[in-house]
């Protein structure tokens, strides 16, 4: 249970507030390279609050600026994209991938352009057909280099969710509750007569591990599921990445799943999933990631239509409310994963308060070469089985 006021402290993104000071230290997934074309070189993106926009200009570079022009406001979403810029719709002020303003075309030559007439920008990165942001102070940290984003030998597609309707928190605490994938995706599934999607939680567990980890590479919580009856296998754990993400392997697939706080009451799913091949060695790569929008987790009738997981999940985050009221809750000893995470939130919000770096940040270009993260392979093995006497 949390009081109201520390809910709000852990949930709420806005600049300025103690969590979204926290975020913003983080380079967060805003938008897929596959859908930044030629024919569609600007797309709006909300983040931690912010409406901004990302854009390529003419010579292919990445800008990320704040949607308001600085002359009179209108958005730049409808700008038009030049050689070297943007160019507001309105009355023709043009702004670098920078936000430096470049052009007022009204204007006198004789009136410099000042300081003031830039845009907030933030610096952006493509990796492995995503686009990540960073939306906090300097000095910028370098982009995590997980390894299911380097690797070759097997491939890539990455999914986007449709926008959930709900605080950022409530997702990232349901990657540390292993319990809930019994009844809500096992369970669920078996009623529907589909066992075998869901019989690899369909199992009785006989017992949760958490571990909070703090090292140099990654920062997070490692959870561990350990299954009754005799044939069963220790399972890895699946690493929760500080703040926003959980690698997990899902069928034969291996997923980053990345969170991007839209605001405090949206959240936004990337999913990366890496199918590994059958040889262990590199294969040729498309030269941009393959791109799915998941379809809608409901059905006509407005309800959750609960056929995937991404439904059953949708259905538990965005029915606890908005940003759900944590004083009601009663938690037990199976929430263990989330009291760790809420501590490690807190423990780490209470560093960028002190003026300090938060743990999870990487600088060291040395270890940022690949970062190899160990999960479970049993999970996948166990899949592929089934999927073949199914
Ligand atoms: S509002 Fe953008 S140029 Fe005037
Ligand atoms: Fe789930």
């Amino acid at each position: 249970m949390l009081s109201a006021e520390m809910n709000e402290r852990l949930t709420r993104v806005g600049p300025g507030t103690p969590a979204g000071d926290l975020l913003r230290r983080y380079w967060h997934p805003v938008a897929a390279v596959a859908e930044m074309t030629e024919q569609t070189p600007k797309k709006r993106v909300r983040a931690l609050g912010e409406d901004l926009v990302l854009f390529r200009d003419g010579q292919g570079r990445l800008g990320l600026v704040e949607e308001q022009c600085r002359h009179r406001s209108a958005s730049l979403y409808y700008g038009f994209i030049e050689d070297d810029g943007l160019r507001c719709a309105y009355h023709g002020w043009k702004y670098d991938c920078t936000g430096k303003c470049i052009d007022r075309p009204f204007e006198p030559d004789t009136a410099p352009i000042k300081d003031s007439v830039r845009l907030t920008s933030y610096p952006v990165q493509a990796l492995a057909g995503v686009i990540f942001a960073y939306l906090g102070p300097d000095p910028v940290p370098l982009l995590p280099r997980w390894d299911v984003l380097l690797r070759e030998d097997g491939e890539r597609k990455l999914f986007i969710l449709p926008e959930l309707e709900c605080n950022w928190l409530q997702v990232m605490e349901n990657s540390c509750d292993p319990a809930h994938t019994y009844y809500l995706h096992g369970h669920t599934l078996a009623l529907k007569g589909q066992a075998a999607r869901g019989s690899y939680y369909y199992r009785p567990i006989k017992e949760m591990k958490f571990q909070t980890v703090k090292e140099e590479a990654w920062c997070g919580i490692l959870k561990q599921r350990i299954y009754g009856g005799d044939d069963a296998e220790e399972e890895l754990g699946h690493p929760v990445l500080f703040p926003c993400m959980l690698l997990s392997p899902q069928r034969e697939h291996l997923v980053l799943h990345m969170r991007l706080p839209v605001d405090d009451t949206h959240t936004q799913i990337f999913r990366m999933q890496f199918t590994a091949n059958d040889h262990g060695k590199p294969q040729p790569q498309p030269e941009t990631v393959p791109v799915e929008r998941v379809a809608s987790l409901k059905g006509e009738d407005g309800e959750y239509h609960m056929e995937s997981f991404a439904s059953h999940d949708a259905m538990a985050w965005e029915t606890q409310g908005a940003i759900t009221d944590r004083s009601r809750e009663n938690l037990g000893v199976s929430d263990q994963g989330i009291a760790l995470y809420r501590r490690l939130l807190r423990e780490q919000i209470d560093l960028v308060e002190a003026g300090k770096e938060p743990h999870g940040i990487i600088r060291n270009e040395a270890i940022n070469q690949r970062i190899v993260i160990e999960v479970s392979s049993s999970q996948r093995r166990v899949a592929k089985e089934m999927a073949g006497t199914s």
